[in-house]
């Protein structure tokens, strides 16, 4: 008998081991990039909330922190612009400043975000996302730090969210 699917499928795409491992190779990399200096991670909410909370747990680093919330998605598809939903409080001149993203795609948001932080004159300025999916890409800028690149559909879990749902799940799913 024919049944319509009432939920979404979820079809695995990362683990929390893989996730886990690739965390810690990120949070390596920039121990040893920025030995010797203070980062500051600025979050972009809310996707990047778990990432950014297993990665600095990592980090052998003197860091701060801080949080933005910026929103292009309605659903599973980008609206095309980029709203600021909450300005972060941190004066960033001479921060050595690190982007945490959750997913990189059309690059709007970290290109928007890229722009509007290199104003505030930081000493340094670089993105760390978790996904990175592969082109096409509107804007061409890439990720100094990626966990992982993907050229599939939509995903969800470890905080990734499809309409504000699923974010809790520990690993990383295709929506199918
Ligand atoms: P972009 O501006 O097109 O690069 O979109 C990036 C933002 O859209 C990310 O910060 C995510 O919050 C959201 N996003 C893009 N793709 C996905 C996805 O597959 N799952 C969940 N959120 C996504
Ligand atoms: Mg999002």
């Amino acid at each position: 008998m024919d049944k319509t699917p009432t939920e979404p499928l979820l079809r695995p795409v990362f683990s929390a081991e893989q996730i886990a491992a690739q965390v810690r190779r990120i949070a390596g990399e920039l121990t040893a990039d920025y030995a010797g200096r203070e980062l500051h991670l600025l979050v972009v909410l809310k996707g990047g909330f778990i990432f950014a909370a297993d990665l600095v747990r990592h980090l052998d680093l003197p860091v701060t922190m801080d949080f933005i919330r910026i929103a292009s998605y309605q659903g599973t598809h980008s609206s095309g612009t980029v709203n600021l939903a909450l300005p972060h409080e941190t004066d960033l001149r001479d921060k050595e400043l690190l982007i945490v993203e959750d997913i990189l795609d059309s690059g709007l948001s970290l290109d928007y975000l890229m722009k509007s932080l290199a104003m505030q004159q930081p000493r340094s300025l670089k993105t760390c996302v978790l996904v990175a999916k592969q082109p096409p890409r509107t804007v061409s800028s890439e990720p100094d730090y990626c966990g992982f690149s993907w050229d599939g559909g939509f995903l969800v879990g470890y905080g990734l969210d499809n309409d504000e749902q699923l974010r809790n799940l520990p690993a990383i799913y295709e929506l199918v």
